[in-house]
């Protein structure tokens, strides 16, 4: 009889440790045998700290410090500003071929998302509501100084992110480059157009 009430018990814990709390769900973290290292000491992105008199783990940049390798005594190529501080007409290098091709390289993988590749503004994230997002052909962005187009590409405007952790300063340059040329290719006249190649156009 013994052995008929521990061959239960046996049945009993097996059935439940096999098929029992399927599906059911805890809050409690699950019992690990071997652990590894699942679990760490550690701080994670944006946690807190009771460390720092703010709470915060991470730790804001230190106010007038520069990262090492990212001084630049050019303020128009760092920052887009001229000696008076405003927003710099001009680019800070010279616009070559590479220039451009770069620039449409990342403004294909950066910006067309919402701009559009041809800078219309209807790229495909208008259809999922990013409805603010301007054409380039607007008055104010034609007549927008380089600097400041940098300056929107580096820190962003409104609900437009910042992508100066994304890019390099060269490329973001070479972007607002491309940024001229998909203005300038939209502002064309039969001027443009070579004499012996305007009757090809039917006009
Ligand atoms: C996630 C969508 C999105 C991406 C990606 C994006 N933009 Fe924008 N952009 C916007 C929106 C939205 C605005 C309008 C912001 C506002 O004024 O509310 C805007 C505005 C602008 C403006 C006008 C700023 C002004 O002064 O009115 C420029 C120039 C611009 N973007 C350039 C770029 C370039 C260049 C890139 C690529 C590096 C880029 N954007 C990537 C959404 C985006």
């Amino acid at each position: 009889m013994r052995y008929v009430y521990l061959a239960f018990a046996f049945l009993l814990v097996a059935t439940v440790s096999i098929l029992g709390f399927r599906g059911s769900k805890s809050s409690r973290p699950p019992i690990e045998i071997f652990p590894d290292m699942d679990q760490q000491p550690k701080y994670m992105p944006q946690g807190e700290s009771s460390f720092f008199p703010d709470g915060r783990v991470d730790r804001p940049v230190p106010a007038n410090t520069v990262a090492r390798g990212f001084f630049s005594e050019d303020d128009h190529l760092a920052f887009g500003k001229d000696e008076n501080g405003e927003f710099a007409r001009g680019f800070p290098m010279d616009i070559t071929k590479e220039l451009l091709e770069r620039g449409r390289d990342r403004y294909a993988i950066f910006c067309a998302v919402c701009h559009g590749a041809s800078g219309d503004g209807n790229g495909i994230t208008k259809q999922y509501g990013m409805i603010a997002t301007p054409s380039y052909m607007r008055d104010d962005l034609l007549n927008m100084p380089e600097g400041e187009i940098f300056d929107t590409i580096t820190n962003g405007k409104n609900t437009m992110g910042r992508y100066g952790d994304k890019l390099t300063v060269e490329d973001r340059w070479a972007i607002v480059a491309y940024f001229k040329v998909l203005q300038r290719a939209q502002q064309g006249t039969l001027g443009d157009v070579p004499v012996d190649k305007r009757s090809e156009l039917g006009l």
